[in-house]
């Protein structure tokens, strides 16, 4: 067999032109892991960030850049029990997607629940289970609560707009103009064109001032002070992206205090095998269902070749993608 590999490389941290596809060590199986042969695999924001140098990957990550993958386990280590070879599978991975193998912990595999093809399994556990996470694991959000969701448009909006509906929640999204269709046709309530609207005075509009419960936040800091403005009483502002910059400049702390909010940050690739492992099991009990019963799906706006890796990222950069981007690597 082998030990070398292709993969996504990058002459130097910098713009989408760093990018190519070449030559790499195939990766060593531990014991506990499995190696998948890459079918597909997805692109996230993560992914430019990472290849602009802003971004590295955890200690003891591939540096190979790729969060999500589906395909085929080829390999198994001597202390996996519960997956075989020829099984086919989709994986949260801290790096190393983007390549024709990927070795991973078994813990972070999952099997491919059944209406999804292996294109839509690429598209799912990155943004899905950072959905949830945000939601329900870490959010705590109660059924039939009011959810502000911000980047509706994006990979983890597309998914979050669906897991808020599933719980019966009312649901808000911000996005450009070109994006509400998809967020009206995934079942949010109210959904608000930020270039054009306030989607603070929005949303104090639509909820007689009472205010939303739980907002999804990747923007940061230029929505900081509206989103304090449109929490509900005991609400809570997630923060799990700073798209739109880091800095406030002279921001009216007292709704904190008058309203009793609550303000939390979380991540996802950077934590550890048994909160991944801890989550995903939740994820797969509570969510797994809606998938199989086909209430739910990852939506998916383009499939490229992995040769047009550099293409790819242009277009999420350019912010066109509505949903999420998969690249292909392998015929299954
Ligand atoms: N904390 C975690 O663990 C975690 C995990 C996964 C992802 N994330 C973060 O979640 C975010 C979404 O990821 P993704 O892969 O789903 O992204 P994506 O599909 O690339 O979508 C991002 C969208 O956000 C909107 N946007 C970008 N900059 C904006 C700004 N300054 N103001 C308002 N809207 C802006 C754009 O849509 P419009 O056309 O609507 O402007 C853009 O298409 C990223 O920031 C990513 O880093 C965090």
């Amino acid at each position: 067999m082998s030990k070398t590999m292709q993969s996504v490389q990058q002459t130097g941290t910098g713009g989408a032109e760093t990018l190519y596809i070449g030559t790499s060590p195939k990766p060593l199986v531990k014991p506990t892991e499995v190696l998948i042969k890459v079918h597909f695999a997805g692109l996230n924001r993560a992914d430019i960030l990472q290849r602009q140098g802003k971004y590295p990957p955890p200690k003891g990550a591939s540096n190979i850049l790729g969060l999500e993958v589906s395909g085929t386990v080829v390999q198994v280590g001597r202390k996996v029990t519960n997956l075989t070879i020829g099984t086919r599978v989709m994986a949260l991975l801290a790096g190393g997607g983007q390549a024709e193998f990927v070795a991973v912990d078994y813990r972070l595999v999952m099997p491919i629940p059944a209406p999804l093809n292996l294109t839509q399994a690429a598209a799912l556990p990155e943004v899905f289970l950072t959905a949830y996470q945000a939601l329900f694991f870490e959010g705590n959000t109660p059924k039939a609560s009011r959810v502000l969701i911000h980047a509706g448009g994006s990979g983890v909006g597309t998914a979050a707009i669906q897991l808020a509906k599933a719980a019966q929640c009312t649901v808000f999204t911000t996005s450009s103009a070109g994006k509400i269709p998809a967020c009206q046709h995934l079942g949010a309530d109210v959904c608000i064109d930020y270039t054009s609207e306030n989607f603070a005075s929005v949303i104090a509009e639509h909820t007689k001032g009472k205010g939303v419960n739980l907002i999804l936040d990747f923007i940061g800091a230029p929505y900081f002070a509206q989103n304090l403005q449109c929490l509900a009483m005991d609400g809570l502002l997630l923060m799990i992206s700073v798209m739109g910059g880091v800095k406030l400049t002279e921001t009216n702390l007292y709704p904190l205090l008058s309203k009793r909010l609550k303000l939390q940050g979380t991540t996802l690739r950077a934590r550890s095998i048994l909160y991944k492992e801890a989550l995903i099991n939740k994820f797969m009990e509570d969510i797994f269902p809606l998938f199989e019963q086909g209430k739910i799906h990852p939506v998916i706006d383009t499939v490229l070749d992995w040769h047009q890796i550099a293409e790819a990222h242009r277009y999420m950069e350019a912010n066109k993608n509505t949903g999420k981007i998969i690249l292909k690597i392998s015929d299954p």
